[in-house]
């Protein structure tokens, strides 16, 4: 569409935040910084120099930042809190956040991706509060090369064993973080020693300067080698076609892929690249992370904002449950029970925080059982959004892998998510057959119905091993073919022998196993046979797919005893084994069970003989769906 030739991409700039408590002299430190490292425009320091003395105050490193603000140098952009300058043939940029509420907001919204981070501490008064938390939160976010500055080193005689003690405390404190500093520097932003050139007040010291750290840390990767993620930031329409925006937050995108939208699951081709914004990618083959694209379709198909695009084989997940680790900003805590807007990418849904797991004390690390959580504070919570989200464990990939939460325009807090554990609730596969067109079936269930007696369905039994499903599944089985109900038991014991033979007990194969079964499910009760199913199934979204996918007949029946009562049954043995780590993935034991909140009956197999239990199945199976005066008994 455009005639500008593809430039070679320049070498990434080093994106890095310089954080710390409010008083332990970062203003000093840039100003010193672009000095010494010879980034400013020449005079720029004595006229600044000249104007104190005229106005009669002393000079202050930290005056030259005001002043850039104001006027912008030539050598140092200034735009909002970058500033960038070059040192060596490299590029920095240096992300500043005046403030601690800032760059905590600055920090949990990603609108800073930084690749590396300074931390000053002032060397008189040690860590404080804000340096662990700021510490914490670069940790949190994925922030892994660090370099801690000790300024003021001037204020306790450059003395090393000041220095030596903080230092040791500082390591220690980031290792248990997982954290190696790159360096750390003493340093004394007001005399200049150690910023650029040693100086001559801190001989003991050997290691790096502030510029010699900065020029350690490494650019972010492209990210063009992580699977790619591109998410539907809006969609235009322009003449006939329909555009769609988005900036490429992970991989690459070619011309004539075939992309997967998430969580829609519907999949397209990428027809061209077009003029979105000026220029970017138009006309071109191949679009990579960092690039803002727009781009259009081969198929018709209807995307909206908040779509997550990538290939078909590294997709992102989907799922509507995750654990995820929380830093709280707003006044009113967070709480069980509440719900907020969670923000991923293009993507907003509301979502309930189901359970606050700890809460951790960002100076110690330890973790505590919590009620809730105020400003400030830092914790792990399991997240329900009303709906499928398409993300990444954030560990997998950063971009995808973060979110706000907030309440109308007001942020209340940020967080990274956690996916181990959880599923892939991919609604069922991707379909990967085309040209096939569906016939429909000549004897409508009605008239199944009639010459059985009973409507069709799929009593769906969930609940704990050992809870009695299969045992209570096979007797009603008996009971109810013997007064004449067409009926059958699909067990997750006996389907695992053959259809489902190919699976194990990972999220994944589970629920792909629950998945097969509700769709065999499915085709017994079209047959107008009464099923009843025996599967643990222990996620609640994966009932809820059945229920949706089998329609008016489906009743889920909650098998319900407690676990030590299952445990102490174990006619399998498999509790035994589980808990001597045996058996991996054990549900009740090392894996999840959701109990569901709502069944359409629960029956307690803990409180009630067998007998009983038959009784009120039976009971409940001639209410729901016998049809009496029609079937012989
Ligand atoms: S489900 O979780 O995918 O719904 P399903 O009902 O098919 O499970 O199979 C559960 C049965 O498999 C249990 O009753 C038990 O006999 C056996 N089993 C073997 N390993 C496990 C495990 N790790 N977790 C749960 N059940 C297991």
């Amino acid at each position: 569409m455009t005639d500008s030739a593809p430039t070679p991409p320049p070498a990434a700039p080093l994106h890095f935040v310089l954080t710390g408590h409010v008083d332990h002299g970062k203003s000093s430190l840039i100003g010193r910084l672009l000095h010494d490292a010879g980034a400013l425009q020449e005079g720029k320091f004595a006229a600044m120099q000249e104007m104190c003395r005229r106005r009669g105050v002393e000079f202050q490193w930290a005056f030259l930042m005001d002043a850039l603000q104001a006027e912008r140098d030539q050598g140092v952009t200034i735009d909002s809190s970058w500033i960038r300058f070059r040192h060596s043939e490299r590029e920095f940029i240096l992300i500043d956040a005046p403030g601690h509420e800032l760059f905590i907001r600055n920090m949990i919204t990603g609108a800073d991706m930084a690749d590396a981070a300074l931390l000053v501490v002032d060397a008189q008064e040690g860590l404080r509060e804000q340096s662990f938390r700021h510490g914490f939160l670069l940790h949190l976010m994925g922030v892994r090369q660090l370099g801690v500055v000790v300024n003021k080193m001037d204020l306790v005689g450059y003395k090393q064993e000041v220095f030596a003690a903080l230092e040791a405390q500082i390591r220690e404190y980031l290792a248990r973080l997982g954290v190696e500093p790159l360096a750390v520097v003493p340093i004394s932003a007001r005399n200049g020693d150690m910023i650029v050139a040693p100086g001559e007040n801190m001989p003991w010291y050997e290691g790096a300067s502030v510029l010699e750290t900065l020029h350690g840390f490494r650019a972010r990767e492209a990210a063009a080698d992580l699977p790619l993620r591109l998410p539907v930031q809006d969609v235009y329409r322009h003449g006939q076609e329909r555009i769609l925006v988005g900036r490429i937050e992970s991989g690459q995108a070619r011309v004539g892929d075939r992309l997967l939208f998430s969580p829609s699951n519907q999949t397209a081709t990428l027809a061209a690249f077009k003029k979105w914004p000026e220029g970017g990618a138009a006309g071109e083959e191949v679009a990579s992370a960092g690039e803002c694209v727009g781009f259009t379709l081969g198929e018709k198909i209807f995307i909206e904002r908040g779509e997550l695009a990538s290939h078909e084989e590294r997709a992102p997940m989907e799922t509507d449950v995750l654990r995820a680790r929380i830093f709280w900003l707003s006044q009113e805590p967070l709480r069980p029970g509440e719900s907020y807007e969670m923000r991923l990418l293009g993507a907003r849904v509301l979502a309930e925080v189901e359970s606050l797991e700890w809460r951790v004390d960002t100076a110690t690390l330890a973790r505590s059982p919590a009620k809730e959580l105020g400003a400030n504070e830092v914790g792990e919570a399991i997240l329900r959004p009303r709906r499928m989200l398409a993300l990444d464990d954030f560990e997998d990939n950063p971009p995808t892998g973060r979110f706000v939460l907030a309440r109308g325009k007001r942020i209340c807090g940020g967080g990274t998510a956690s996916l181990q554990g959880y599923a892939d609730r991919r609604g069922g596969p991707i379909r990967h057959s085309s040209h096939i067109t569906r016939t429909p079936h000549p004897v409508e269930v009605a008239e199944r119905s009639r010459r059985n007696g009973h409507a069709p369905g799929v009593l769906w039994f969930t609940g704990l091993s050992g809870a009695g499903k299969s045992t209570l599944a096979f007797a009603l089985e008996r009971r109810l073919y013997d007064r004449g109900f067409q009926v059958f038991v699909l067990d997750g014991d006996n389907l695992r022998h053959r259809l489902n033979a190919d699976l194990r007990f990972s999220p994944e194969d589970r629920v792909e196993n629950i998945r097969r079964a509700y769709e065999v499910a499915g085709l017994f009760s079209r047959a107008g046979m009464l099923v009843i199913t025996a599967f643990i199934s222990p996620y609640a979204s994966d009932r809820e797919r059945a229920r949706e996918a089998i329609g008016s007949g489906f009743r889920e029946i909650y098998i319900h005893a407690d676990l030590e009562t299952c445990a102490a049954r174990d006619p399998k043995n498999l509790y035994k084994k589980a808990k001597a780590g045996e058996i991996v993935e054990f549900t009740g034991v090392s894996a999840p069970y959701e109990a569901p909140k709502r069944p359409d009956l629960r029956i307690d197999t803990a409180e009630r003989e067998i007998e009983e239990c038959i009784a009120a199945l039976l009971a409940y199976v001639e209410a729901e769906f016998g049809l009496r005066e029609e079937r012989a008994s």
